[in-house]
């Protein structure tokens, strides 16, 4: 949802625009509108920009080609303005004496518009972001610095916001700062860096600090000055990041989803190593009487799971909100009421607002897979995903991992050894799925000329339903929708016709026999049945057209940990045979910082 970095190079006589083009490519699966890049040399800002995606651009404009050793750079998922070369970031002052890289919504840019073009403001985008430099240059006008300028700015703004500055007024540094989007600060031997994740500088600096709402970061190449609204220097705590630029690489593989389905084995693992953490924050809840998740995405759906979990082994009353209609239930929420928000990126605009809502009554937990996002440092309790970094836009070994925290705690809290000891296997059974390949390929081929694909499941596999539905119309443009088996009887049966796919989702336990029937149900209005089922089931073979076979003793209750990986394969699959990009599904962002 728009990336944006910066830099500044210790050395004058070096370029940036390598560099930030480097750091800003890494950000793509934030925004594939377009992307722009700003400089300063000789006194002048350059820049180069244009709609469209990285390497398109790239060719056209060479953005590694740019002299100056400090800049700013921006990818784009357009908000305000169809993607164009002129909504394209940076957004510059008439004199292009100001360029501003930004993230987020400029929820009052009409109205400051408005007034800065009585004033004689001329504008050329449809952007939000343009009323941003127009104003800082207002400012420096009437005699502000630039930090000055840019903190007079804030004040007028409304919105989410992660803004980096350069000016050819006051050159040699640049400002940023932010409000509800991210922003990092990086401390690197060559220079200092900024940027909204830390993909993008993981190559170049290890030493981060975090920003907090409207702090102002001075960077020049001397070194990090941050800035409180008094203008006091703030001493900023510095993390390391403990993620290696190879893991933000394909490493051989054609795309970064298929290498993180790949990776889920290790993701279940290293989250393993969370087991002790999570025992100590059970035990330091105290009286809880009811569990409300707040999720978004596929974070929603290892949710539900969470719900079927808590209830059925702990026996707590849980919730699962979605975190856009978190705020109509917070009349509900009281102190013996733990809120759980589960997050990939840390940084949803809807989960983070939510949680703001809930701090206020509840104790607070987030499962958050990026270190020292913003949900991290504002819920009470937090517990760390081991997935490293997602770049695929669509998650999955996230999604898994967040699955393995949940299964943690809810085995923790109910003191379900059996289970506990049955969680250490896990990673095995998904490597044995994933070494089964060649049959989802296979299998993709067969359906990918399919308009319309139903999932059921039943019990504890229903959200693998939802999860798998969600991955195919995600990446493939499939029309997919995930049923509870027993309800699809209730309307969406009409709409089984001769040869549509229906994707039953079927592991040995408790509800086989019913889900069972329901496939019957299907296969009789003509629907053709892709069962995913337990190794030995040969009642399955007579019963679907096809059958995937979960070829490990994985019975219903671990279910959704394992059965998910051949959807996400037939999804990936599927989308290889459109001729998609897995990786850029059109429309979507990996990281949704607006509400
Ligand atoms: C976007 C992503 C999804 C993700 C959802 C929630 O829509 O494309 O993959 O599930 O946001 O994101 P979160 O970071 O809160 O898990």
């Amino acid at each position: 949802m728009c990336g944006i970095v910066g830099c500044i190079l210790k050395d004058d006589k070096k370029d940036v625009a390598p560099i930030l083009f480097d750091c800003i490519s890494k950000l793509e699966y934030r925004g594939y509108d377009s992307i722009g890049l700003a400089t300063f040399d000789d006194e002048n800002i350059h820049i180069k920009k244009d709609k469209g995606k990285i390497n398109e651009v790239n060719e056209k404009l060479d953005l590694q080609d740019m002299a100056g050793n400090f800049g700013i750079a921006h990818v784009r998922w357009a908000t305000h303005g169809d993607p164009s070369k002129l909504n394209s970031h940076p957004q510059v002052d008439e004199n292009v004496e100001i360029a501003v890289v930004h993230n987020g919504i400029i929820e009052n840019n009409t109205k400051i518009k408005a007034d800065l073009e009585k004033e004689g403001h001329i504008f050329k985008s449809d952007t939000d972001t343009e009323v941003i430099p127009h104003l800082i240059e207002k400012f420096m006008d009437e005699g502000f610095d630039l930090e000055h300028a840019v903190r007079k700015t804030i004040e007028v703004i409304e919105g989410a916001y992660a803004i980096a500055v350069i000016s050819s007024r006051e050159p040699d540094k640049i400002i940023a700062t932010r409000k509800d989007s991210p922003l990092i600060v990086g401390i690197g031997e060559d220079g200092y860096y900024l940027a909204s994740d830390s993909p993008a500088i993981l190559k170049y600096a290890k030493d981060i600090i975090y920003p907090e709402r409207d702090e102002i970061v001075i960077l020049d190449k001397s070194g990090v000055v941050v800035h409180d609204e008094f203008d006091n220097v703030v001493n900023k705590q510095i993390d390391t990041i403990n993620w290696t630029p190879e893991m933000a690489e394909k490493e051989g593989y054609d795309h970064f989803m298929i290498k993180e389905i790949n990776e889920q084995a290790t993701a279940v693992r290293n989250t393993l190593t969370q087991r002790d953490n999570i025992k100590n924050i059970i035990d330091d809840l105290g009286d809880i009487d009811r569990i409300c998740f707040v999720a978004c995405g596929t974070s929603y759906h290892a949710s539900l799971t969470g719900k079927y979990l808590l209830e059925s082994l702990a026996g707590i009353s849980t919730d699962v909100i979605l975190a856009s209609e978190f705020k109509y239930s917070a009349k509900t929420l009281d102190d013996k009421t733990l809120v759980i928000f589960i997050s990939q990126s840390g940084e949803t605009a809807d989960s983070l607002k939510a949680l703001d809502i809930a701090n206020e009554t509840s104790k607070t937990l987030g499962i958050v897979n990026v270190a020292g996002s913003s949900i991290t440092r504002r819920a009470k309790y937090v517990i760390q995903t081991q997935a490293g970094p997602e770049i695929g836009v669509a998650a999955t070994k996230t999604y898994v991992s967040q699955l393995t925290a949940i299964y943690l705690f809810a085995a923790l809290l109910a003191d379900d050894n059996d289970l506990l000891d049955e969680l250490y296997n896990v990673p095995d059974y998904i490597d044995e799925v994933l070494a089964d390949f060649e049959e989802v390929k296979i299998l993709s081929n067969r359906y990918h000329f399919a308009k319309d694909f139903f999932y059921l499941g039943r019990g504890y596999v229903y959200p693998t339903a939802l999860e798998g539905a969600l991955k195919l119309k995600e990446i493939s443009y499939i029309h997919g929708e995930g049923y509870a088996a027993g309800e699809l009887k209730h309307g969406p049966l009409a709409l089984i016709d001769e040869g549509i796919p229906v994707v039953v989702i079927i592991p040995p336990g408790d509800a086989y026999k019913k889900t069972m029937s329901n496939l019957e149900e299907v296969k009789s209005r003509g629907a053709s049945v892709l069962a995913i089922g337990g190794s030995g089931d040969e009642d399955l073979k007579s019963k679907a057209q096809d059958v995937f076979y979960i070829n490990c003793d994985v019975g219903e209750l671990i279910a959704p940990l394992v059965y998910i990986v051949p959807l996400q394969l037939l999804s990936y699959y599927v989308t290889l045979e459109k001729g998609f990009d897995p990786d850029k599904p059109r429309n979507l962002a990996k990281c949704v910082t607006v509400e």
